[in-house]
């Protein structure tokens, strides 16, 4: 495996509220990339961002953060567009579907407008649907264009079986996949703890009628209510999990991470971006990693499909 060398590790983010920056100090402290460049609608906000992070910089990791314009996407590795509204208190992600579409439309045209070589990592919600109308919008191969998806839901699924088990969670294998929002779904036949099928491992007959597996999914499903109502947004795990997507990316790992990727008849989908585990690397999605679902989940699965095709069928026009 190439691990790419630091020629060209240049991300430009694409907003800079609570999400983009989160994002922009996780990369400071991780030492990811050696140039990033900050975008906001609000010009002095991501000047003050950036100036703001590059005085931790003798405490981080040596690289490059400043403020720009669009031309700073012409030869950017990672374009990370967490622009646009967020959820308020009540608000689903797909209450943002129409607000955030207008802004996206405007977005890309001026990113390709410079020739943007790179791939694209869509965070903003309705994620899903967002990603789809950047794909659209763009015209890049399907696998240059790559959403969050439930990134963020399946490391909260490790999280709590991690709590509840006492177990690391990087010991915790475990997926949430569809759409990142309200149909989402735990692909509980596939759950393992160090390799052993938590089925087994718990002694659970039934996962449905087990109420502490419920309420832990339940819990994942409806994390950023939770947080949303205590504090407003949702910023630091998001931020982390960007920083993870863009690792695999940038240092070509081929890893698998659950995103929303484009899926061309896998699960029976065509021409859908949903999150579902993907191997990543520095094209971008290399391959869609098809689960054997069981039949609640594939029905499931299915269900949280038509959630999204509901939306970009009628929420973008
Ligand atoms: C989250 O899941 C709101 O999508 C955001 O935290």
């Amino acid at each position: 495996m190439t691990i790419r060398k630091t020629k060209t590790r240049k991300v430009v983010v694409i907003g800079t509220g609570f999400v983009g920056t989160s994002y922009a100090y996780a990369l400071l402290n991780q030492g990811v990339v050696n140039e990033l460049v900050l975008i906001d609608l609000d010009e002095a906000k991501a000047d003050g961002e950036a100036r703001d992070l590059n005085h931790g910089m003798a405490f981080g990791n040596p690289m490059r953060i400043k403020a720009g314009d669009y031309e700073e996407c012409h030869n950017a590795d990672l374009v990370v567009i967490t622009a646009g509204a967020n959820q308020k208190p009540g608000e689903t992600r797909l209450d943002l579907v129409s607000k955030n579409a207008k802004i996206f439309k405007g977005i890309i045209d001026k990113v390709m407008a410079v020739d943007f070589q790179g791939i694209f990592v869509v965070a903003t919600n309705p994620v899903d649907i967002l990603t789809h109308l950047t794909r659209e919008i763009s015209g890049l191969p399907k696998e240059r264009v790559i959403g969050s998806g439930t990134i963020l839901d399946t490391a909260r699924f490790r999280y709590l079986l991690g709590e509840h088990f006492e177990v690391d969670a990087r010991n915790v294998h475990a997926y949430i996949v569809g759409e990142h929002g309200d149909s989402e779904l735990p692909v509980w036949s596939h759950v393992q703890i160090g390799g052993v099928p938590l089925i087994q491992y718990a002694n659970i007959q039934d996962v449905y009628q087990n109420k502490e597996m419920t309420d832990i999914f339940e819990n994942v499903r409806d994390a950023a209510y939770h947080i949303i109502e205590r504090k407003g947004a949702t910023y630091y795990g998001i931020g982390l999990g960007l920083v993870r997507l863009t690792k695999a990316i940038l240092n070509n790992e081929n890893a698998i991470l659950t995103v929303s990727a484009h899926l061309d008849g896998q699960y029976g989908l065509n021409d859908m971006y949903i999150g579902v585990p993907a191997l990543l690397n520095e094209h971008g999605i290399r391959e869609v990693m098809e689960l054997d679902l069981s039949k609640k989940e594939q029905i499931h699965f299915e269900k949280s499909a038509n959630v999204i095709q509901e939306m970009i069928d009628t929420g973008m026009k």
